[in-house]
């Protein structure tokens, strides 16, 4: 008993010691003063594993939801909780371009208020300190975020390209909650074989929960493209190898192999596993004031490839400084909140957006199919989606490739 408490302390210590972030709540979380005797403890020396370089960004959220579930979900529980959804992952930054990894699986974390909180990522990478402003404005006050992952709600502040989303490991809550969430259950056997990259990777923290001095060898496939919503699920993560050294004061970079396994993505159903879906959502009484509520979805905007197709507002007034996403729900939802701030439309046309925004992330869909239902939906059947006139949708094959190109630009 007594041996565990001091070996947490020691660990907590070593952790401050050798990462510098004060920031880290491993010690906050050792305090909460619910849940069995020991639990604290117990998470606490085991949520330093997940702050390592080598963990997957969704796993300290995934531990977030368990302080609160286990540790009584008192005042101090959700403190310490939140602590470890802002927290900093340690990153290495001679490996694989120093990429900060954040959670893409819109269901985590789950517990209600941990939802709309963003983390704190490399300063280095964070240069201007945006990102590190909005975590302490969203801890504060958390952000909408019905639908949206953690990298959804980077993105969605325009901190996109500091960040890269990433998958659970093994896929395993993600594909449990995607075919949950959407409603769906057609399989969907994809293969996106996302940048095997070479990474040196770096977590030499020699004891504890921490690391071992064996081998781990992430696999880690992130994109993007099926992180954010219920649409896909399951990466393959494939172990292998991962050398840790230890240098004096210095971190000796290993090797650590990344390679993309195939996918087994569990996919959302689509319209037709929602009920209403495609349907209309006026119900005459809707003024949209000022603005048209309808979306684009083609390839070059912004400063992107032709072949990259995102989402947008096509109203130039409701768009606002919006700007362009891969992930359609951030458009609907703006589009929606749109309405209500510069439009003047009526409360009928705001449920009406509302309905047609939720039939959007209720079909899980990425392509011409998916502006389509929105716009036919607040009665614009037909309205052009590529106005510049480019291609009107992706080849099916090509969006995940071109989703992936996205997710890895720095
Ligand atoms: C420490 O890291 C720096 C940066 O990569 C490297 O140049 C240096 O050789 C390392 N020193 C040791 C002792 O490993
Ligand atoms: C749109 O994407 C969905 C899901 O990937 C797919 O089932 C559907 O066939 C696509 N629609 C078109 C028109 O390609």
């Amino acid at each position: 008993m007594v041996s565990k408490a001091l070996l947490i302390a020691a660990v907590i210590a070593y952790v401050e010691a050798r990462f510098g972030q004060e920031q880290i709540p491993i010690q906050a979380i050792s305090q909460v003063q619910g849940g069995d005797a020991g639990a604290a403890a117990t998470i606490a020396g085991a949520a330093i594993s997940d702050l390592l370089g080598a963990a997957n960004a969704c796993d300290k959220l995934v531990t977030a939801d368990k302080i609160v579930a286990d540790l009584g979900g008192g005042a101090d529980a959700i403190a310490a909780a939140i602590g470890m959804v802002t927290a900093e992952k340690n990153t290495n930054p001679f490996a694989n371009g120093n990429v900060q990894n954040v959670c893409g699986d819109p269901t985590l974390p789950a517990t209600a208020e941990l939802r709309g909180i963003t983390p704190l990522i490399d300063p280095a990478v964070d240069v201007n300190g945006d990102v590190a402003a909005l975590s302490a404005s969203s801890a504060a006050s958390p952000l909408a975020a019905d639908g949206l992952s953690i990298f959804d709600l980077l993105d969605q502040a325009g901190l996109g390209d500091l960040v890269v989303a990433q998958q659970p490991a093994g896929g395993a809550a993600a594909g449990g909650a995607a075919a949950g969430g959407a409603a769906g259950n057609a399989n969907n056997n994809q293969n996106q074989n996302a940048n095997d990259q070479n990474a040196n990777d770096d977590a030499n923290a020699d004891d504890q929960a921490a690391a071992d001095d064996a081998a781990a060898c992430d696999a880690q496939n992130a994109d993007d493209a099926n992180a954010d919503d219920a649409q896909n699920a399951n990466d393959n993560q494939a172990a292998a190898g991962d050398n840790n050294q230890q240098g004096a004061n210095n971190q000796t970079a290993a090797g650590n192999d990344q390679a993309a396994a195939g996918d087994n993505q569990a996919a959302a159903g689509g319209a037709d596993a929602v009920a209403g879906a495609g349907a209309s959502t006026l119900t005459g009484g809707e003024d949209f004031g000022q603005c048209t509520p309808t979306i684009t979805f083609q390839g070059g905007e912004g400063n992107r490839p032709p072949t990259e197709f995102t989402f947008q507002i096509a109203d130039p007034l409701a768009r606002g400084g919006q700007g362009e996403a891969l992930n359609p729900n951030i458009i609907t939802n703006a589009l929606c909140n749109q309405l209500t701030n510069v439009c003047g439309a009526n409360d009928a046309a705001i449920t009406a957006c509302e309905a047609a925004k939720a039939q959007v992330e209720a079909a899980g869909t990425r392509n011409k199919s998916t502006a389509d239902l929105f716009n036919t939906a607040l009665g614009f059947e037909g309205f052009v989606t590529n106005p510049a006139g480019g291609p009107d949708d992706v080849p099916a094959a090509g969006a995940a490739a071109n989703k992936v190109r996205r997710s890895f630009r720095a």
